[in-house]
């Protein structure tokens, strides 16, 4: 490690930042709120992937009143394909709390941040730093990816040891002014030049000759990541219920996955249409006019995996004792916030 390497870490930086930041609509305005939403958007969530999503949020909820404001449903509807519901829900929450209790404005340092639902340590750092320009690092994924490489810690960055000595390193590399500035420069130098696999562009990195991954050659071995055990497998039997030209949908329970929003109605394991049968004791044979398989799919949850398959079922009458509301597709596409597992069923009913 060059002695130096500390005092030019940040100037490189920001010198790297000011010719390549990407261009991203939350960096043109100072607006705290903007901010707040697009970093909870980018949690675990891809910058490109965010565009058109922030774009219609900003939109249609300009501030946080706003947000406040609307129907929980709307929330949900406009965070439909984000995945990850839980942040949608939590930053209303928070939003709420804002205009209840702290007169609409969001608090401006990383402990007072904290305290709000669904901002945690990261997220909490790039608020403050980027929206306050307070001194205070911003550490995720990208960010170990970084430090790991350039300071050749062979440690796995999922321990909470190692993140934390990582952040301590950040934190003594901030500099005393552009430090949101600092913060969005290794976010981007993390997303479009320390790449996480394949080939990082090292002939690209402003840091390279620092680079101990670099220098000694570890760039395909850094970062560590400890094992992980394989996700659990859940096999899921969906029913898309057809009655003259509305279909079923049934609203998730709260406090479990995908929390609240809507789905086909869903039994759970594989069963085949006797086992559907017994279980819903309308699909008489007298009622059912018409069934047919409709593709599997797998869906990837961060910590589960679903595999789906099932019926599509037309029906004579809408079942009166079946727990569903019954809705034409173009009202489900436009209202109805059904999430991203359920996608291909929903190409089924809309044909798009
Ligand atoms: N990822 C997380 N926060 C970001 C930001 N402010 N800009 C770009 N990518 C990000």
């Amino acid at each position: 490690m060059k002695p130096e390497m500390n005092k030019d870490i940040p100037v490189l930086l920001l010198a790297w930042y000011d010719a390549h930041a990407r261009v991203l609509p939350w960096r043109k305005k100072n607006d705290p709120y903007r901010i707040w939403v697009s970093e909870i958007m980018l949690q675990q969530t891809r910058a490109e992937t965010v565009l058109p999503y922030y774009e219609k949020f900003i939109g249609e909820l300009p501030d946080i009143r706003a947000l406040a404001a609307a129907p929980e449903e709307r929330v949900f509807k406009l965070w439909q394909g984000l995945g990850y519901y839980r942040r949608a829900r939590n930053m209303q929450l928070a939003a709420k709390i804002v205009a209840e209790t702290l007169g609409g404005i969001l608090p401006s340092t990383a402990e007072e941040l904290k305290k709000l639902p669904g901002i945690g340590e990261y997220t909490a750092g790039a608020i403050a730093s980027i929206a306050f320009n307070r001194r205070t690092s911003a550490v995720d994924g990208n960010v170990l990816r970084i430090v790991a490489r350039l300071y050749g810690i062979a440690d796995s960055i999922e321990d909470r040891t190692v993140a934390s000595q990582i952040r301590d390193i950040v934190t003594g590399l901030l500099p005393d002014t552009r430090v949101g500035d600092f913060n969005q420069a290794l976010m981007d130098l993390g997303a479009t030049v320390c790449l996480p696999n394949g080939e990082p562009l090292c002939k690209e990195c402003p840091l390279a000759e620092f680079c101990e991954a670099h220098n000694r050659n570890l760039i395909s071995v850094l970062p560590k990541r400890s094992d992980r055990p394989q996700r659990p497998r859940q096999d899921h039997t969906v029913l898309i219920l057809e009655c003259q030209g509305r279909f079923a949908l049934q609203k998730r329970p709260e406090n479990v996955l995908l929390a609240s929003l809507w789905q086909f109605p869903m039994l759970q394991g594989a069963s085949d249409f006797g086992g559907c049968k017994k279980a819903l004791p309308f699909l008489t044979d007298d009622a059912v006019l018409s069934v047919a398989p409709i593709p599997s799919h797998r869906h990837i949850f961060s910590h589960l995996q679903w595999d789906l398959a099932g019926y599509f079922i037309r029906l004579k009458e809408i079942p009166c004792d079946a727990p569903y509301i019954w809705a034409a597709a173009e009202d489900i596409r436009k209202n109805y916030s059904v999430p991203s597992a359920f996608k291909p069923y929903m190409k089924i009913i809309t044909g798009e």
